[in-house]
């Protein structure tokens, strides 16, 4: 969507402060032994204080309330009670929802308990991923150039880029136009425009360029099982940068 409003810019920070909100709550329960419909409760508890729905349940029929996907599930997990986690691993817990017609999306990778040290680098790639794309958000500057950032950090890290998996338009529905890829497109010729909304949301692996869906139906998975993470924002772009709701 494109704001136009001071209205439509309250109701994103509303909805985009529950997002954050249930994100954090859920991340600060991650530890070794608790399961990913565990976290899933935490968030749901959150959404449904506020009166916000799941959005991918509402726009998908996603069986879970938030996506929480381990290791090389790298996007859209469905949580469940026999996903315990274990130290060592990395748990990205992804929550997106609606309030009032606005949608707002946001994600961050945890470690578990104590991680290898390839495992925390990679997690602090791609949280410096983000922060460059978003450096690049800015109105009339080309959209091209917050996937040029992205690849950028994360080959310096020696890191890849799932190059299948892109933020997005959001705000009046949770995917929305124009696609904002984590890698550079020579070709696109799309210019950011002052109002637009949308997420950053860059997969960084250890190997991998590809995701590929796993027979659930859902899940996500890194194409050779290497170890992902994501950390994602949902925003509004101006002449001065974006404003973060999430
Ligand atoms: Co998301
Ligand atoms: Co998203």
């Amino acid at each position: 969507m494109s704001i136009n409003d001071e209205r439509d810019v309250e109701a994103l920070k509303r909805v985009g402060a529950i997002v954050a909100a249930a994100r954090e709550a859920m991340g600060a329960q991650v530890a070794p032994g608790v399961t990913t419909a565990e976290l899933d409760a935490i968030g749901k508890a959150i959404l449904d204080r506020h009166g916000a729905r799941s959005a991918p349940r509402l726009a998908y029929g996603f069986p879970g309330v938030t996506c929480i996907s381990v290791n090389d599930r790298i996007a859209h997990g469905i949580p469940s009670r026999k996903c315990v986690l274990s130290a060592g691993d990395l748990v990205n817990i992804d929550v997106s929802a609606e309030l009032d017609g606005y949608w707002a999306d946001t994600g961050a990778s945890y470690p578990v308990g104590a991680v290898s040290a390839q495992a925390s680098a990679l997690l602090q790639a791609t949280r410096l991923a983000l922060q460059d794309g978003m450096s690049q958000a800015r109105a009339g500057a080309p959209l091209r150039n917050i996937g040029r950032a992205v690849e950028r950090r994360a080959k310096q890290c020696g890191f890849k880029v799932i190059r299948n998996l892109c933020g997005h338009g959001v705000g009046r529905n949770i995917h929305e136009a124009p696609s904002v890829p984590n890698t550079f497109d020579r070709q696109d010729r799309t210019m950011l425009r002052a109002g637009l909304v949308i997420t950053i949301e860059p997969f960084l692996t250890l190997g991998s360029t590809m995701a590929v869906q796993d027979p659930d139906g859902w899940t996500l998975r890194s194409s050779d099982g290497s170890l992902g993470a994501q950390f994602e924002h949902t925003m509004i772009v101006t002449g001065r940068g974006p404003i973060v709701v999430t």
